[in-house]
């Protein structure tokens, strides 16, 4: 089993950017720990982060057939990019939405996503354990019931 993890629009810069609400582990730190709950689970891990829309929505494009679940942080894009919700929604691919902070507790803005509707759930709030959550239900949900993740 393959998933696909995409960070977007500045979280190459965590561990350094509002640590009150994204926490100090920086991007690496995240993605070396989730390798580790990926070994246990025996699933295998792809990594990508871009500041760029059209870079997200080619990456997405590009999982389709190779790739079985996607746990992904838009960050930004979540609340403007009707794009990445279609291309999710285009590939069919079941997607975890994670954010590490609170959204719905920050500004207006924030409390709307463009793209949790093409998601088959979505984890706030925890700060970079969400992302070991995300991982591990959409591996359970993916091994004990496949016909039911795809949108
Ligand atoms: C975020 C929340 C977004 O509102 C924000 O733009 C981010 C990070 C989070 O992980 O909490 O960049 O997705």
């Amino acid at each position: 089993m393959k998933i696909l993890v995409i960070n977007g629009p500045n979280l190459q810069l965590l561990g350094r950017r509002k640590a009150e609400f994204y926490g100090t582990m920086t991007l690496p730190e995240i993605e070396s720990r989730l390798r580790a709950t990926a070994c246990e689970l025996g699933v295998e891990l792809d990594f990508m982060q871009s500041n760029h829309e059209g870079v997200l929505v080619d990456r997405i494009a590009a999982a389709i057939g190779n790739v079985d679940g996607i746990v992904i942080n838009p960050a930004a894009y979540t609340h403007t990019s009707i794009a990445i919700r279609d291309a999710l929604e285009a590939a069919r691919i079941p997607a975890i939405e994670v954010h590490l902070s609170n959204v719905a507790a920050r500004d207006d803005f924030r409390h709307v996503s463009m793209t949790a509707a093409s998601c088959v759930g979505q984890i706030t709030g925890l700060g970079a354990d969400g992302y070991e959550w995300a991982l591990r239900a959409l591996v359970r949900r993916l091994s004990t019931a496949p016909e039911q993740s795809n949108l």
